[in-house]
Formats: C-alpha cells, sequence, structure tokens
C-alpha cells in the first residue's frame, strides 16, 4: 500500500529584462536595489519542463537536470524548499487511494526533474524559467494554498530574476520596502495578449559559459560602483514608470528606446564596476551599431535589444515585417558558417521562417 508515486508536470518560460534588475540590497532574501520590467517569452523556444514526484519509498530529495543528477544541498534551492513545505496543504487523490496531510510533506521527499528546451550551456539559461519552474510544479503538487504573487516571492529566492517568470506578458519586480522580502514581489502589467504582434529573436552569440556569475558581478557592483547608487535612485524609478506607460500605450518608439537605454546603463554599470565586468563582446558590438543605424534611418525605432550577463543579444521587433526584415538583415551582416557566424537564431515567432 506504500508503493505510490505522486507527480506533476509544469512548463515555465524564460523572461527577458527591459529596465533590469542589478544590484541586491540583500543577499540572502534576494531584494534588489531597484525595480524591474520583464517581458516573458513564449514558451515554445525558450522554457523548463518540470516534473515533480512524491512517493514514500524516496529516501531523500534529489533532482536531475537535463538528464544529470544535481546537488539541491544549496542555499537558494534549500530556501524555496523551506517555504514551499511550510505551507504545503493536504493532499487527496480518491482514485489512487492516496492522502497527505499537511505535517506528512516534513517527512516525505521529493524527486525533481527539468529540462530546458533551449541549449543549457549557450549562456542563455537565465536561471528564471528553472526556478520558477521548481516552485510552480512544486506548489501544486504539495497543494501550497498561495496566490502567485506569494509564490513569486518563494521563486524570488531561488533566483531574483525567476520571480517574473510566474507570469505571461509584461512584469513588474516591484523591489519593496519590507525587511522580511514579504513586499519584493512580481505582478503582471499586461498579459500576453496585450502587445502580441512583437516579435522577439535570440542571436546566439557565443555559447561559452560567462566568466563572472550574476551574483558575484552584482555583489562587486553594488560595493564599488557609484554609477549603480545613481541608477538605482535617479534613473530607474523615473523609467520604470515611462516604461510602463509605454507599454499600457503600445509606445514602441518609446518601449524601444527605453528598453537600449537600460540594456547600456546596465553594462555602463558593469564597466565601473571594479575590477570591470564586460558581459558584451565585439560581436554585441556590431550588432547594437547595426540596429542603431537602422532605427535612425527609419527615423522611429523598429527594433530594440538588449543584452543580460553574456555577449547574446535579445532583440524585439516592433511586428512580424519588422522581424523579417531583422533576421534578412542579420544573416547578412553574419552570414552561417564563417568568422561572423552566430551560432543560431532562436525567434519567438515561428511563422516568419515559412
Ligand atoms: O536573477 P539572476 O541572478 O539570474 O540575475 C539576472 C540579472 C539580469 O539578467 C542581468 C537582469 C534581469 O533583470 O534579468
Amino acid at each position: 500500500s506504500q508503493k505510490w508515486v505522486l507527480l506533476v508536470t509544469a512548463r515555465t518560460p524564460t523572461n527577458i529584462a527591459v529596465i533590469k534588475y542589478w544590484g541586491k540590497r540583500d543577499e540572502k532574501l534576494i531584494l534588489p536595489v531597484n525595480d524591474s520590467i520583464s517581458v516573458t517569452l513564449d514558451p515554445d523556444h525558450l522554457c523548463t519542463t518540470t516534473t515533480v514526484a512524491v512517493s514514500p519509498t524516496f529516501d531523500h530529495d534529489r533532482m536531475w537536470l537535463n538528464g544529470k543528477e544535481i546537488s539541491l544541498s544549496g542555499g537558494r534551492f534549500q530556501s524555496c524548499l523551506r517555504e514551499l513545505r511550510s505551507r504545503a496543504g493536504d493532499v487527496e487523490d480518491k482514485e489512487k487511494g492516496i492522502k497527505i496531510s499537511k505535517e506528512d510533506w516534513g517527512k516525505l521527499h521529493i524527486h525533481i526533474a527539468s529540462y530546458n528546451n533551449f541549449p543549457t550551456a549557450a549562456g542563455l539559461a537565465s536561471s528564471a524559467a528553472g526556478l520558477a519552474c521548481f516552485v510552480f510544479s512544486l506548489a501544486k503538487l504539495m497543494n501550497v494554498n498561495e496566490d502567485q504573487s506569494k509564490l513569486s516571492a518563494i521563486a524570488r529566492q531561488g533566483s531574483g530574476s525567476a520571480c517574473r517568470s510566474l507570469y505571461g506578458g509584461f512584469v513588474k519586480w516591484i523591489m519593496g520596502k519590507e525587511e522580511n522580502g514579504s513586499d519584493s514581489v512580481a505582478v503582471q502589467l499586461a498579459d500576453e495578449k496585450h502587445w502580441d504582434e512583437l516579435v522577439i529573436i535570440v542571436a546566439v552569440v557565443s555559447s561559452r559559459q560567462k566568466e563572472t556569475s550574476s551574483t558575484s558581478g552584482m555583489r562587486e557592483t553594488v560595493e564599488t560602483s557609484l554609477l549603480l547608487q545613481h541608477r538605482a535612485k535617479e534613473v530607474v524609478p523615473k523609467r520604470i514608470l515611462k516604461m510602463e506607460e509605454a507599454i499600457r500605450n503600445r509606445d514602441f518608439a518609446s518601449f524601444a528606446q527605453l528598453t537600449c537605454a537600460d540594456s547600456n546603463q546596465f553594462h555602463a554599470v558593469c564597466l565601473d564596476t571594479s575590477p570591470p565586468i564586460f558581459y558584451m563582446n565585439d560581436t554585441s558590438h556590431r550588432i547594437i551599431s547595426l540596429v542603431e543605424k537602422w532605427n535612425r534611418a527609419e527615423g522611429t525605432p523598429q527594433v530594440a535589444y538588449t543584452f543580460d550577463a553574456g555577449p547574446n543579444a535579445v532583440m524585439i521587433a516592433h511586428n512580424r515585417k519588422v522581424a523579417g526584415l531583422l533576421l534578412q538583415r542579420l544573416l547578412y551582416h553574419f552570414p552561417p558558417n564563417t568568422d561572423a557566424d552566430l551560432s543560431s537564431y532562436i525567434v519567438g515567432d515561428k511563422s516568419i521562417l515559412q
């Protein structure tokens, strides 16, 4: 009678910040120095699928990532597991004759198997999708009766940017004021249908693992950059308001201008760190020039670019027609199988490739 297994599978897309999070005011709770705003990608292209299982036959918690067992002993996994177990509810599956009471979750062990549908080593594997999926699937399995914003505060403790992946569309991570982080949560600004003509193109510039992890990079920036303090106090609060307005009005010119400016300031803050952090490379810079020249020639921006803690370019095209032209130009400037080769393009909307 003690041979049952209960399973839940969930899928969570990754998200790309258009107003960046960079710098923690509390490292343990993962509380940021400023608000951030992101776009959640279409799950068909960049997402994590996670299956979680519980069974009385499991004798310890275990996790596999892309088929390889990884350790769950890290503080971040443990914070999420602790938070989830303490909020777990009663679970009953009458058909299978399974009954788990709240108290049992402290004794039962879980197995977690997680897969990314994008190359994990490509430096695109922002932990956002992974940790969001980890929290979401376990919350379902354990019948955690909390709203999305509470769950986002748990995912935040796994990886800051993960809190924004619990919603589709446009999402804001509010930095919050409380010392315990209870108000540092993600909220949806607009759903995925609100501005669905946008097309996202990811150019994989390098598949090398980034040299400076976001955790140590942020720590060094917080400790040494005066520009970060200016950014967090003076620049981001105003940009957040403008970005919310641009999204509300589907104002692409303003959206693109803010997105590019914020990516550039994030990389400027990295350069202002001692020792300086370089995430972009020559190819990234060439892509920026290409987009900037094009936007200037058009008179009004057609494409926005943004770069995270690595050289890969994420571009957001105003619509499908622009996305088609953008792909053509990229392929012209970075032809496949040459020195200028970008290892791949990931397009947020399959139909423009046809
Ligand atoms: O949540 P982390 O530690 O992966 O940090 C993400 C930081 C950036 O991707 C550079 C910016 C962001 O807001 O996602």
